[in-house]
């Protein structure tokens, strides 16, 4: 029986997939680094100096540590000031009623997100006093999709992997909740998300009652 349920962030309870697209797609542009969706595909839940990394492969120039991380503290100033304007009303509809829900049928609520801007961007979508606790992707070992964060998520919880769901949109994420032993929910495209236990169109398709038998 389902005792928690562990979900990612970025991509399931609100639009930041585009958010973090566009201050990417800004950086790129300002380098001169050719950015697409398509690539952009690829850092969904990949955390920020691999994300950067990805982009490079199409830079013509080498950068040393120290600019890599210049480059990326800017694309994170990029992204602090779009998601410091984001509020309620960004979340996805059905989250608030989902969390809810969860809460009413005394199932354990998780955060495994590797964003580092989590804590404040939950408290921006007025959802932070929902979670029982928020994993620190700063403090495991291996990023997504190694299960790290998950299995972080689940011992803080006291609930074992097995008694776990978790929900991701992202290949990488769907990867580190199989890997840690638990089920699985993809939110996106079927043919995307292929090792996903069931694939939902969006988290408002969330079912409570289906997902208490799962
Ligand atoms: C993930 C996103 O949740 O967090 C990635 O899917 C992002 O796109 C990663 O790169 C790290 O986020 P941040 O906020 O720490 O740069
Ligand atoms: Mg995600």
């Amino acid at each position: 029986r389902c005792q928690a349920v562990i979900f990612d962030l970025d991509g399931v309870l609100t639009d930041t997939a585009h958010t973090h697209y566009q201050a990417w797609k800004r950086l790129a542009d300002e380098i001169g680094v050719p950015f697409d969706h398509q690539i952009n595909e690829r850092l969904k839940g990949v955390d920020r100096m691999s994300s950067l990394e990805i982009i490079l492969e199409r830079s013509q120039r080498q950068y040393s540590t120290a600019e890599k991380q210049q480059l990326a503290a800017r694309k994170n100033q990029y992204y602090v000031s779009a998601i410091s304007q984001f509020g309620p009303d960004d979340l996805f509809p059905g989250v608030a009623k989902l969390l809810r829900d969860l809460r009413q049928a005394g199932i354990r609520i998780g955060l495994a997100s590797a964003s580092r801007n989590a804590p404040l961007l939950l408290q921006r979508l007025g959802i932070a006093a929902a979670f029982d606790h928020v994993a620190d992707p700063a403090a495991v070992a291996f990023p997504k999709p190694a299960p790290d964060i998950f299995l972080a998520a689940a011992q803080a919880l006291a609930v074992p992997a097995e008694a776990c769901i978790g929900v991701e949109d992202a290949v990488a994420g769907i990867q580190a909740i199989k890997r840690a032993g638990m089920a699985a929910i993809g939110i996106g495209e079927p043919a995307q998300l292929v090792d996903a236990d069931r694939v939902l169109a969006t988290i408002a398709d969330f079912d409570i009652h289906q997902l208490i038998a799962f």
